[in-house]
């Protein structure tokens, strides 16, 4: 695997490691087991692809019973800021009128993401509805919503790992993690 790319040595720092980041998701586990007991129902609708790496510890670490689905939402842009505008490139299976719905994502930035499928999933009438996301940058917040379980509050610099990416790439990283400058350094080339 001479020419494989070595994506550890592209990261300058670890903002938070694996076993931060279990012990943050046992809580927030625990906390969502309490909110929906003595509910029958627990629909978890994972964000992806960002989601993917969150929904899978998290759902590990909740007992009750409860199913999962996914959505494929895109907010066009290129590099490490989005456009903005935000799009389903992949819908739900299912309806999801009368259920209880919790949608896990891995980070709210801007909360344009968030704001549209809350708007949408809420004109689909489920019973209820609540977010949870892995992170959250206060200080780059476009538009106020209200997210239910947060993990991690973090500074305004942009972050890959646990299923959050740069071009793709670093998701497959088992913690959150700061690249180092030169690797965006090719978006700003001519
Ligand atoms: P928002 O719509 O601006 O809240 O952005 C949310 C989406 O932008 C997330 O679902 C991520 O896909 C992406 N995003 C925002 N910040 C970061 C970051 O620091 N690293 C990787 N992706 C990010
Ligand atoms: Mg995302």
């Amino acid at each position: 695997m001479s020419n494989a790319r070595d994506l550890h040595a592209d990261i300058d720092h670890i903002l938070i490691d694996a076993a931060q980041l279990q012990t943050r998701i046992n809580e927030i586990a625990a906390d969502i087991t309490q909110t929906y007991e003595g509910e029958e129902d627990l629909l978890f609708i994972c964000v992806l692809k960002g989601g993917y790496m969150f929904l899978s510890d998290l759902s590990k670490a909740i007992a009750r019973p409860h199913t999962i689905d996914f959505m494929g939402i895109s907010s066009y842009g290129s590099g490490t800021q989005s456009s903005g505008a935000v799009q389903i490139i992949m819908d739900l299976k299912q309806p999801i009128v009368g259920r209880n719905v919790l949608i896990v994502e891995d980070i709210i930035d801007s909360g344009r993401t968030l704001d549209y499928m809350r708007r949408n999933l809420l004109a689909r009438n489920p019973k209820s509805l609540r977010i949870c996301s892995l992170l959250n940058k206060p200080s780059r917040r476009e538009i106020d919503v209200k997210v239910e379980y947060l993990g991690f509050d973090i500074p305004d610099e942009f972050v890959v790992g646990y299923g959050l990416d740069f071009d793709e790439l670093y998701r497959n990283l088992p913690f959150i993690a700061v690249l180092k400058p030169e690797v965006f350094a090719h978006l700003f080339k001519g």
